[in-house]
């Protein structure tokens, strides 16, 4: 099966074994399935989220699971549940036209629902986990299906237990949101402040908020159905304090953002911006060029000439900086 159509970078792996995955039974039925024993697994969502570098021996899971339910209400809270194959930008759509703010924040990330707590999904000075309430897994290894809390899934910067070999064989079913009865807009971040206020809206409504986001979105980054891409390639360095004052001295204009223990998170995009690197290409692949965080394919690129412009770009950035980049998508 060609994957080229289900990862958003658009490059053109194949499965040795896909299945489809439309609903918790089959996970249940792949234990007895001859066929798939001894397989390794791979979960694939939205495919926003992965660098696809050669073909793919494992099994891989499409999640495909549909289904979006408001359950009710809970301590000032209203839960919505979403199946992980849900697309997450209609799904935040879903919840706008249910009159529910809360994730507008995050419109039009690309990927699904099932994806989404996996990297923590973020953008806009909110984070999944500040709005999760739950979500269910089949645990591969067991045979069993089971509900994780926000503490159990362990959630970081583009991070959670899923990311981690201990979270590994556990394939998300659905998710369920938390969302504020009494909503308030979250406007922390400066340029959706600016952008809210330059609309000249005094008091936002939730689908305000959203519409600005999409077009700070539209504005900077390339729609995956027009230029394949993953969203930003590398996460924002955390450094410790001192390095990042050490480095102010040199570079006056470094972006940076302290965090609470002390510690300072840098702009990615400047960094690579500031070797060069922004609107460059190497082969077919490239650095998109209104934001240097974005790797594209500008046609046919392979996963190894993407890995190859993003190991240039690393290396310059150590050199330049002494700052180690990290990439956000899962290299397969
Ligand atoms: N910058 C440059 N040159 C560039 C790009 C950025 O100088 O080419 C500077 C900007 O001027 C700004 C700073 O870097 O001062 C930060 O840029 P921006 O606000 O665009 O955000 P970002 O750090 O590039 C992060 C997330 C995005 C998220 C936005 C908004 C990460 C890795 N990326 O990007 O998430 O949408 O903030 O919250 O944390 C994603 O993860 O795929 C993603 C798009």
């Amino acid at each position: 099966v060609s994957l080229q159509a289900f990862n958003t970078f658009g490059l053109a792996a194949r499965a040795r074994h896909y299945l489809r995955v439309t609903s918790a039974g089959q996970l249940d039925q792949l234990a007895s399935d001859a066929r798939a024993q001894g397989l390794p697994r791979f979960v694939l969502g939205g495919g926003s989220n992965v660098l696809l570098t050669k073909d793919v021996e494992a099994l891989v899971l499409h999640m495909a699971i549909e289904g979006r339910d408001v359950l009710g209400e809970q301590d000032g809270k209203v839960l919505v549940r979403a199946g992980a194959g849900e697309n997450w930008h209609a799904f935040v759509d879903y919840t706008l036209a249910q009159g529910l703010g809360g994730l507008e924040n995050l419109s039009l990330i690309p990927g699904t629902v099932g994806a989404a707590p996996i990297q923590n999904i973020g953008a806009y000075g909110l984070e999944i986990k500040d709005v999760f309430h739950s979500l269910t897994v089949f645990d591969l290894a067991r045979g069993e299906r089971r509900t994780l809390n926000g503490a159990d899934c362990r959630f970081g910067y583009r991070d959670s237990l899923f990311k981690h070999p201990d979270g590994a064989g556990l394939v998300v079913l659905d998710v369920t949101f938390a969302l504020p009865r009494a909503w308030q807009p979250n406007l922390r971040y400066a340029e959706l402040a600016q952008a809210v206020e330059a609309a000249g809206v005094q008091a936002p409504t939730p689908r305000q908020v959203s519409d600005t986001v999409i077009a700070i979105r539209r504005r900077k980054l390339p729609d995956p159905l027009e230029i394949g891409n993953a969203g930003s390639f590398f996460k924002n360095p955390v450094v410790p304090g001192a390095q990042c004052r050490a480095l102010l001295e040199r570079f006056p204009a470094l972006v940076h953002h302290a965090q609470l223990d002390g510690s300072e998170k840098l702009a990615a995009g400047w960094l690579i911006d500031q070797c060069g690197w922004k609107g460059k290409n190497l082969g077919a692949a490239g650095v998109y060029p209104k934001q240097a965080l974005v790797l594209v394919n500008n046609g046919g690129a392979t996963g190894q000439e993407v890995m190859a412009l993003a190991r240039a770009i690393q290396q310059d950035v150590r050199a330049r900086f002494g700052v180690e980049l990290e990439p956000e998508p899962v290299f397969v």
